[in-house]
């Protein structure tokens, strides 16, 4: 299966694409995550995700999708992928069609975690991430609104998007997760 995970910055997209990744046994794609790998690592690519990444801003589509291009490359995305923070603009989304139809393997389900601002902002806050500071979260919420939204109707129309309340423990959460997942495979 393929599986995008959509939701605001602090939804519980990893927490839920890691134990869906347990579950399932498929690569888990985490844009966010790659993208500080290769800030750690001090490469050209990663020392300029990062300028975007610590303003709270999104890393330009063209960068993000070369990183996604090759990772989907390996060999254990062939069984299945989630991607988890990834599209997140309509151009990344149409580049990802592009990637999976080239490969012969359609998009099968659009997760969205659906969670109110108020309980992310306190979650956000809670972790303390590099960018989880009160400026740089609510600049990554209005790129959410701006940029990532949109995909909401982007994949309705195709008939894959399925919204999940996303608040709970993570448990319940996945529990949800869980019967989508069964609903689609149905
Ligand atoms: P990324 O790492 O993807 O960050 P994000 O989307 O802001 O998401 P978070 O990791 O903050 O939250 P999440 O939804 O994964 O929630 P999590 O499970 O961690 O991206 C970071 C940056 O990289 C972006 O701002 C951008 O600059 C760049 N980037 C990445 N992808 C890009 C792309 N495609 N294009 C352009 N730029 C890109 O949970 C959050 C916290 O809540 C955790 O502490 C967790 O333990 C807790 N939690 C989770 N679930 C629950 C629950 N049910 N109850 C209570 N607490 C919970």
């Amino acid at each position: 299966m393929r599986i995008v995970f959509l939701g605001p910055p602090g939804a519980g997209k990893g927490t839920q694409a890691q134990r869906l990744k347990d579950y399932l046994g498929i690569a888990h794609l985490s844009t966010g995550e790659m993208l500080r790998d290769a800030a750690r690592a001090e490469t050209k690519l990663g020392l300029e995700a990062a300028r975007h990444m610590q303003a709270g801003e999104l890393v330009p589509d063209e960068v993000v999708v070369g990183v996604v291009a090759d990772r989907l490359a390996d060999k254990d995305c062939a069984r299945g992928c989630l991607f988890d923070g990834f599209p997140r603009t309509v151009p990344q989304a149409e580049a990802l069609d592009r990637m999976l139809d080239r490969r012969d393997m359609p998009l099968d389900l659009v997760l969205a975690l659906d969670v109110p601002v108020g309980r992310l902002v306190e979650r956000l806050l809670d972790r303390g991430r590099m960018d989880d500071n009160r400026d740089t979260i609510e600049e990554r919420f209005r790129q959410y609104e701006r940029l990532t939204e949109p995909l909401l109707s982007y994949y309705g129309r195709r008939g894959i998007l399925r919204k999940i309340d996303g608040e709970g423990t993570p448990d319940e959460v996945f529990d949800r997760v869980h019967q989508a997942i069964e609903l689609a495979a149905s």
